[in-house]
This record gives C-alpha cells, structure tokens and sequence, in this order.
C-alpha cells in the first residue's frame, strides 16, 4: 500500500500513520491553518471513472446524514489526486482486546447500549453498517464510545477495491446471510452478537481459516459461554446466542431489543439467590431441575457447581441427564468421559457413555462401552440388551441373540428384550 505520510489531503496533512485495515490506511493528520488534530482515512482505490465518482460522492453524502453521539463525527470527504479519503474526529484508541481478555459484563451492557444505540439510528434510515468489530468501535473523548466505518464496506465497494464478498466486511464477525452476499440490518446485530460474545468469554466463536470461520458461520452452534465463564447466567447466554441465530429471522427484531435483553438478563442474574455457597448446594439445586425438567437450568447449576469442584462427580452426572433431554450426545459423551476418568469402577457410566455413542449411531464404540460395564458388573442386563441392540444394527444377528437371551435370564421382566430378539431371530431367519 503506497505510503501517504507528509502529503496533504483537504485541509489536513498526514503526520503519523495510525493503522490500515480492509480499505485503505488511516493517519493522524494536522489542519494546515488552526493544527487541530483529526483521523484521515485514505481509501486504497483510486476513483478515475467518473461513474465511481457519482456513486463515492453519493454514499458518503449518506454518512453525513448520520448523527449520532455514538458515531464517530465526519468531519469532511474529498478525492485528491484520484485517492478517495475521509476525514473524522480522532479518537483515543478502539476497544480491540487483547487476546484472551474478557470484560465484566457490566461494561459490556454500557457498550452494547451505546452501539446499539448508533446502529439502531442507521437502521432507521435503511443502513446497514456491514463491519461491526471492535476495531470499529473508537474511544471517543467526550462519549465513551464511537462507532466508526460506517457504510465504509459500500463506499469502497463504490471505489471497486473489492469484488469479492468475502472481502466485503470482516470473516470472523460476519453473519451466514452476509457472507453469502446478501447482507441485511440484522447482519449488523450478528456481528455486534460475536463482538458481545468475545468480550465476555475473550475469543471469538469460530476459529480457523477465512473459509473455515465461514463455514461454521453457517452451520455450526458456538461453544457455550456459561461452561467458559465463571457464573454467567444461561439467560445472558441464551440472549447472546439468539443474535448469533443463523437464521435472521430468529434474532431480535431489532438491536437495541437485543441490548436491551441483554442488559435485563445482566441484571435478573444479579437477583439470584446468593445462598448457592458451595458445590452441594449447586449439586442440589441441578438435581432438582432435572426432577422438575428445568434442563437449562439443570445445566446452569451443574456448571456452577463445576466451579467450585471441578471433579464433582454428581455435578457432571446432572449435566450429562440434561444434555441427555436435549439429545446433545456429543456433550453428554463429554461429561461420562470425565465422570468415568473421575471413578473408573463405575459400570453405569460405562453403560450410559454407551447409550449415547448408541443413539449417535456409533455402534461399534457403545460396544466397547457395555462390554466395560459387563467386565465391572456381569449382571448388567441392560448392558446385555444395550449391545444386543448395536450388534442387531451391525447386522450381527447371532451376537444379538446370545446378548438378549444373557438379559432376559438375568431380568425376564424387561419385556423390549423379548421383542428384540424376535426381530433378530427374523432377520437370521432361523429360530431354534
Ligand atoms: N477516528 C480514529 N481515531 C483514531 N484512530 C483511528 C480512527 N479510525 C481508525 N483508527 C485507527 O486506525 C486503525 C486502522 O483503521 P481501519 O479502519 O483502516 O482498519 P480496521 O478498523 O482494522 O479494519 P476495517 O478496514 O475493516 O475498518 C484502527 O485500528 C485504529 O487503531
Ligand atoms: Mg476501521
């Protein structure tokens, strides 16, 4: 990128360069006459074509109509020497993290209030921000918080520096509809969803390469906050994963309902009751759900009594019965496995590991698992039906047989054994 220090743009020289980002360099420029100080944005593209002219000078005449507290204030625009720049109030720094770090939700709330607050006013108006990341939101020196780059991904489109969508925004913020080319005003409340969730946890949902983080975009659910973060409430976590909805239509309707959901769920986790003083009573408290079905909240409690012991057996067992109700096997799996490595002489453990590789298809590992829990306990008859059942589905009709007929003998009032070994006995085709 071609160095732009010392020259003049409008009324500004550049002094220092502050930065660079998708669409050009940003530097500290000083005005010529009174020396006051401003952030100048020189885009990449050069605007030769007066049609690319019309439409910079159309969009940026947009932004002028965008006054908001909450946005960073433009201060003027203009093309020198075919190099389209943008002048703004300079700001004290951006509220990019450092990695790994994680806000206290508090801070968060006055945040999101305030971004919400300035997207909100472009959606009024029909805009869509499209780069909504912390790196955009500035510091400002009267109102904490400034929203910049607005439209900038529409007016360096304007320029043609890009003309590639996945370009158009920032990958690891950036909502399914939008990396498909199809932003819309919900994109902005996804984007603003991921920057809620880093601040809170300090890493971002996805990871890996662009078209990586694309994917999971797409397809795949964001690991839980509530099992990163130490006493967060599933209802703060249930309103950041709503924004992150890959579906727009099953976000909040607007983003500032989005943050004003968010700061009453901060505010109703404040009222819990404080008597949860240690890893029994949360241990209580999750096995309690699971009875009453409160599985959310199952989940909740068992994460907070995870805290306070980490290797508590029965706080993990009251996780797995919840993932269990919502058929999560994967997670479920997670939880045996640390209840197993917590007490390996426990066959039920063993036998529930298996049902869930059992209902995730996975016969051959829920094999292993029963013949674990028939090594420790021989009369497991559950554990002889539950491997007659995968061996049926590997179409080992014989092994089948012998597993049903061990469980029938050892308990003949468990009725489903019998109808099993019919339908095994059919598909041998033989019957003694
Ligand atoms: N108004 C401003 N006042 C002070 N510093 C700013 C201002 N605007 C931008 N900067 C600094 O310049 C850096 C580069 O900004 P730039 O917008 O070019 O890139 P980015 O925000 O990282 O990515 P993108 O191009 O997607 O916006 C920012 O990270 C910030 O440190
Ligand atoms: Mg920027």
């Amino acid at each position: 990128m071609v160095d732009h220090l010392g020259e003049q743009f409008g009324d500004y020289r550049l002094t220092r360069k502050l930065g660079g980002g998708n669409f050009g360099d940003v530097y500290l420029g000083e005005h010529v006459k009174d020396k006051t100080p401003a952030a100048v944005k020189v885009l990449q593209e050069r605007l030769t074509h007066s049609e690319d002219l019309k439409e910079f000078i159309n969009e940026v005449r947009i932004l002028f109509r965008l006054q908001h507290p909450n946005i960073v204030p433009l201060l003027d625009f203009g093309i020198e020497r075919d190099i389209p720049f943008l002048i703004m109030a300079h700001a004290k720094g951006t509220l990019r993290q450092p990695k790994g770090t994680c806000l206290p939700q508090d801070t968060v709330v006055g945040y999101i209030k305030q971004i919400a607050g300035a997207l909100q006013c472009a959606h009024d108006l029909k805009l869509i921000h499209r780069d909504v990341k912390p790196d955009n939101i500035l510091l400002g020196p009267t109102f904490p918080v400034w929203l910049s780059d607005f439209g900038i991904v529409s007016i360096a489109h304007s320029s043609r520096s890009l003309n590639t969508q996945i370009g158009a925004g920032t990958v690891p913020y950036m909502a399914p509809e939008q990396i498909q080319g199809k932003p819309r005003i919900a994109s902005d409340q996804y984007a603003l969803g991921v920057v809620v969730y880093e601040w809170i946890c300090g890493s971002r949902p996805f990871k890996g390469t662009a078209i990586e983080i694309a994917m999971q975009h797409s397809q795949a659910q964001p690991s839980s906050l509530c099992e990163q973060v130490p006493r967060l409430s599933s209802a703060v976590e249930q309103v950041v994963f709503k924004a992150l909805a890959k579906d727009p239509k099953d976000r909040f309707t607007s983003v500032l309902e989005f943050a004003e959901a968010f700061a009453l769920s901060v505010e109703q986790s404040k009222l819990r009751p404080a008597h949860q003083e240690s890893e029994e009573q949360w241990v209580h408290e999750g096995a309690t759900h699971c009875e009453d079905g409160g599985i959310k909240e199952a989940i909740e409690a068992s994460n907070h009594a995870l805290q306070f012991d980490p290797s508590s057996a029965d706080a993990y067992n009251n996780r797995k019965l919840a993932y269990d109700n919502l058929k999560r096997y994967k997670r479920t799996i997670g939880d045996y496995d640390q209840a197993i490595a917590l007490n390996p002489q426990d066959a039920v453990g063993y036998y529930s590991r298996g049902i869930a590789y059992y209902e995730l298809k996975q016969y051959e590992r829920a094999i292993e698992d029963y013949y674990q829990a028939l090594t420790l306990n021989p009369h497991y008859a559950n554990a002889y039906g539950g491997r007659g059942l995968c061996s049926y589905y590997l179409k080992n009709y014989w092994q089948a047989i012998q597993d049903f007929d061990c469980a029938l003998w050892l308990d003949p009032s468990i009725t489903w054994f019998e109808f099993e070994r019919e339908d095994a006995y059919s598909k041998r085709g033989w019957k003694p």
